[in-house]
C-alpha cells in the first residue's frame, strides 16, 4: 500500500474516536448535566437554567438568568499537588551507584584490599542494574504523571468554572501533597498551583481577608455587576494538614509561607444581597426607624478557619491562641440568634466528629511521643469538644431550650475536605430527649437518613448539615462541589443545596490526549509525505527499500542468533 494512502486511512480511522473523546472531555459538565442547584431543587431545571448562560441558548442582553442562585460556590477538595518527594532521583540522586563504581575503579575510595574493592564494585554494579535504572525509569514516569496531573486538575477547574459560572471558589485544604517539603519546593508547587492548575485564579488580598469585627464594610454585593465579578476569580484557600502540618507539626515558619503564597488562614468575608423592593426594605431592622424588627439585611458570612490546631496538644501555643482568639471573635461578632436573614458558611479542612460508620473516615488520633513534644501527629476527625465549638459556639445551637432563641441557633453549613471519599452528614440535638440539657447530646447521621426520617423539619431537633467535599484527585473521580444559596423572601431566610460534578478518573483524560496526539502525528506525517511527493521524491519506493533493509537486518540477526545458540548447544551445523 502506498505510504500516503496508509497514513490517510489511519488518520480517517482514528479521527472520529479522537473527536468524540475530545468533545466529551471538553464539554463533560454538559454531558453530565452539572449545574448549581436552584430554588426548585430540580436538577433538570437547574441544568436548563445553566444552559441559558451559554451559546446558543443564551438570550441576548438578558445576562445571568434570574432563576440562578445569587450565591454559587464552587468547592474543590484536596488537590494535593505532588512533587519532588515522589520522584526517586530527586530524593536518592541520579544514578548514585554508577558514581560509586566510578570512584571504586578510579581508586577514589578506601578499601582494605583489592578483593574488597572488586567485591564492592560488583555489588554496586548489581545495584546499578536493579535499583538505579528502575529508579530513573520510575522518575521519568512520575515526572510525566505529575505534569499531566496538574493539567488534569486544571481541566476540572477551568471546565466546571466555565460551564456552571460560580460567583465564588474555594479549595478546601491540602493544596499541596506534603508539609515536609523545603521552602524552594513549596514555592515551586505554589507556582504550579497558580500558573497551571488554577490558572486565572487570584489569591485573596490580605486587606480584604478581615478579622471579625462589629463594624465592617461588606466584602462584596451579590449582584452580577462587573465589580462583584472579581470574586469569581479569587480563590478562598483553606489551610490543610499537608499544607502546614497537624497541631504537632504546625510552626510559625510553615504558617508564614502558606499565608504568603496562598492567602490568610483565618478570615471572614461578608456578602450582602441587595433588597430592591422598597416595601421589603422598610421591614429591615433599623435603630431609628424600625428598631423592633428581627429582619437583617440578607447577608452571607463566609468564615475560613484553620482547624489544624483546634485540638491539643499543639506544638506552637502562639498559633493555637491565634486560632482560639479568632474563633472567639467570630462568636463575639455574630448577630444575635433571634435575628433572621443571616447565614454562615464555615470553610475548614478537618471534618467534625462523628462515630465510626457514618463516613469513610472514623475518629482517629495519633500523637508524637512526649520526647518529641507529644503534639497531634495525625487526626481524621476533630474531637467531640472541638466539633461542639462549631455547632454550639459559631452556630449557636444548644440542647437547652431556655438558651437564646430556644437553642435553635443561627443558620449555617460547614464545608470541608480531608476525607477524600467525601461525605454528607447531619448533626442534631434532640431537645425533646429527657428533661435536662445533660440528657441531650449531639447525634450524627448521614444527610440521606436525616431526610428520610424528616429530622430537619422536626420541632425541637435543631441541627446543621456538614458537607465533606469529595477530592478532585483522579483517584476519587475528579470531583467538584457546587453549593448554591438563595434567599426566601417570605420566610426571610437563606436556603441552600449542594450537588457534585465529577469528571471521572484521570485515565480517560490520558486516553483522549494520546489519541489526539496520534491523530496530529498522522496528519503531520501525511502532509510531509505529500510534500515530498510534490517535490518529486518517490516516497513509496524509499519506504519499500527501508522495509526490505530492515527485514534483511532482522533476518541476519536472527540467523546469527540461531547459529550461536546451535554452537552453544553443541549440535552439528546443518548443511
Ligand atoms: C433601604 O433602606 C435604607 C435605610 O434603611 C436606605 O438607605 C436604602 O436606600 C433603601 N434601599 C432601597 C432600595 O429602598
Ligand atoms: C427525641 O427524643 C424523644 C424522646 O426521647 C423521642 O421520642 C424521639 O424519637 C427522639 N427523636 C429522634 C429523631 O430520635
Amino acid at each position: 500500500m502506498a505510504v500516503a494512502t496508509f497514513l490517510r486511512r489511519g488518520f480517517c480511522l482514528v479521527l472520529p474516536l479522537a473527536l468524540a473523546c475530545s468533545i466529551w472531555l471538553y464539554l463533560y459538565p454538559v454531558f453530565k448535566g452539572c449545574a448549581f442547584p436552584i430554588a426548585s431543587r430540580d436538577p433538570i431545571e437547574a441544568f436548563q437554567e445553566t444552559k441559558k448562560l451559554h451559546w446558543p441558548y443564551a438570550e441576548p442582553d438578558n445576562g445571568v438568568p434570574t432563576e440562578l442562585a445569587p450565591f454559587r460556590l464552587l468547592a474543590l477538595g484536596d488537590p494535593q499537588l505532588e512533587g519532588d518527594t515522589s520522584i526517586p532521583v530527586k530524593t536518592l540522586g541520579f544514578l548514585p551507584h554508577l558514581k560509586k563504581i566510578a570512584k571504586h575503579v578510579a581508586f577514589q575510595t578506601k578499601h582494605s584490599s583489592l578483593r574488597e574493592r572488586v567485591r564492592m564494585t560488583l555489588h554496586d554494579t548489581v545495584d546499578f542494574y536493579f535499583e538505579d535504572i528502575p529508579n530513573v525509569l520510575e522518575s521519568i514516569r512520575k515526572l510525566i504523571d505529575l505534569f499531566c496531573n496538574d493539567f488534569y486538575l486544571a481541566h476540572i477547574y477551568r471546565t466546571v468554572h466555565w460551564w456552571t459560572r460560580p460567583t465564588h471558589v474555594t479549595v478546601l485544604g491540602d493544596l499541596v501533597g506534603s508539609q515536609w517539603i523545603d521552602d524552594a519546593e513549596f514555592e515551586r508547587r505554589g507556582r504550579r498551583f497558580w500558573h497551571r492548575t488554577f490558572r486565572g485564579g487570584e489569591r485573596v488580598p490580605d486587606e480584604v481577608a478581615l478579622f471579625p469585627q462589629r463594624e465592617y464594610d461588606v466584602s462584596g454585593v451579590l449582584t452580577n455587576s462587573e465589580e462583584s465579578s472579581v470574586w469569581t476569580r479569587r480563590i478562598l484557600n483553606v489551610v490543610g494538614n499537608h499544607d502546614v502540618g497537624y497541631a504537632g507539626d504546625l510552626t510559625e515558619e510553615r504558617m508564614e509561607r502558606f499565608e504568603r503564597v496562598f492567602g490568610k488562614a483565618n478570615y471572614e468575608l461578608r456578602f450582602e444581597l441587595p433588597v430592591t423592593d422598597p416595601e421589603l426594605n422598610k421591614t429591615i431592622v433599623d435603630d431609628e426607624t424600625n428598631p423592633e424588627s428581627l429582619r437583617l439585611r440578607p447577608e452571607i458570612r463566609v468564615v475560613l478557619l484553620n482547624d489544624m490546631n483546634l485540638d491539643t496538644p499543639a506544638k506552637s501555643s502562639v498559633l493555637q491562641d491565634v486560632t482560639y482568639n479568632y474563633v472567639n471573635a467570630i462568636i463575639g461578632n455574630s448577630h444575635d440568634v433571634e435575628f433572621q436573614g443571616g447565614f454562615t458558611i464555615i470553610l475548614t479542612h478537618i471534618p467534625t466528629y462523628k462515630p465510626k460508620g457514618v463516613c469513610v473516615d472514623a475518629p482517629y488520633f495519633d500523637f508524637y511521643p512526649s520526647s518529641e513534644g507529644g503534639g497531634v501527629r495525625e487526626q481524621y476527625l476533630l474531637s467531640p469538644d472541638a466539633s461542639r465549638g462549631f455547632f454550639e459556639g459559631i452556630l449557636g445551637v444548644s440542647g437547652n431550650t431556655n438558651a437564646d432563641g430556644k437553642g435553635l441557633g443561627r443558620p449555617g453549613v460547614i464545608l470541608n475536605g480531608h476525607d477524600h471519599a467525601g461525605c454528607d452528614t447531619y448533626h442534631f440535638i434532640n431537645q425533646t430527649n429527657g428533661t435536662t440539657q445533660a440528657d441531650r447530646s449531639w447525634e450524627h447521621i448521614t444527610w440521606e437518613d436525616a431526610q428520610t426520617q424528616e429530622i430537619p423539619a422536626m420541632p425541637g431537633h435543631p441541627g446543621r448539615r456538614e458537607i465533606t467535599v469529595r477530592s478532585m484527585m483522579g483517584g476519587f473521580g475528579g470531583n467538584a462541589g457546587l453549593l448554591s444559596l438563595w434567599f426566601d423572601w417570605e420566610a426571610w431566610e437563606w436556603r441552600f443545596e449542594y450537588a457534585d460534578c465529577a469528571l471521572g478518573t484521570q485515565h480517560f483524560w490520558w486516553f483522549t490526549h494520546i489519541v489526539d496526539a496520534i491523530v496530529i502525528a498522522l496528519a503531520v506525517a501525511y502532509l510531509g509525505v505529500r510534500g515530498l511527493e510534490a517535490k518529486g521524491v518517490n516516497v513509496d519506493k524509499r519506504a519499500c527499500a527501508l522495509v526490505a533493509f530492515l527485514r534483511k537486518r532482522n533476518n541476519e540477526l536472527w540467523t546469527r542468533g540461531t547459529k550461536t545458540a546451535a554452537k552453544a548447544n553443541g549440535t552439528p551445523k546443518a548443511g
